[in-house]
């Protein structure tokens, strides 16, 4: 046997000796494998439930630490109108609408799409965003039409002494905002 012909069945002799996996084990082995995928994607899954379930329990053990600040005075705006004030953050706009003599709604001003401002359309009586044409419910934020892929966040209000004053941010559905 010339030395050419011999090189293949050294290669092949090498091969079986770094892989010593028989063509009889081959299904033994993909099976180990999937059962490994399983058990990984398992694990991945149960991670991220984890950190969900961790991240409302942060958010509702941090409720107390929403600050309590006036944003209007009762009657300053007249009904069906709207005020934009800022909470809980100098940047973060809110939406102030008056929808009866004593009936007061507040939610973050900024579309949960693509960030837009959105505007209270008294005739539509719901929350427009003139970007994309995304509506929002003005009674608990959800979404009526667009693309918004979330409710917009409300502000909890409270009355007194004449006062309106924000003391936190829920989103529908859930408890108080991280
Ligand atoms: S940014 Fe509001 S609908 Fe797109």
């Amino acid at each position: 046997m010339s030395e050419q012909n011999q090189q293949p069945a050294n290669d092949a002799r090498l091969w079986r000796e770094e892989f010593p996996v028989e063509a009889a084990e081959q299904g033994h082995v993909e099976r180990r494998q999937f059962g490994k995928f399983l058990v990984l994607t398992s694990g991945a899954m149960l991670m991220g439930q984890l950190w969900l379930v961790a991240k409302d329990w942060f958010a509702k053990s941090t409720k107390a630490a929403w600050p309590r600040r006036v944003v209007a005075k009762e009657g300053e705006i007249a009904v069906g109108q709207a005020k934009v004030f800022t909470y809980p953050g100098p940047q973060d706009n809110c939406l102030l609408v008056r929808l009866g003599e004593t009936e007061y709604v507040a939610y973050r001003q900024k579309c949960t799409h693509l960030s837009c401002a959105v505007i209270y359309s008294a005739a539509h009586r719901r929350l427009e965003c003139p970007c994309h044409e995304g509506y929002f419910s003005i009674d608990d934020g959800r979404v009526l039409q667009g693309p918004p892929p979330r409710p917009l966040p409300k502000v909890e209000l409270e009355v007194r002494d004449g006062q309106l004053i924000a003391t936190g941010i829920l989103h529908l559905g859930e408890g108080t905002d991280d």
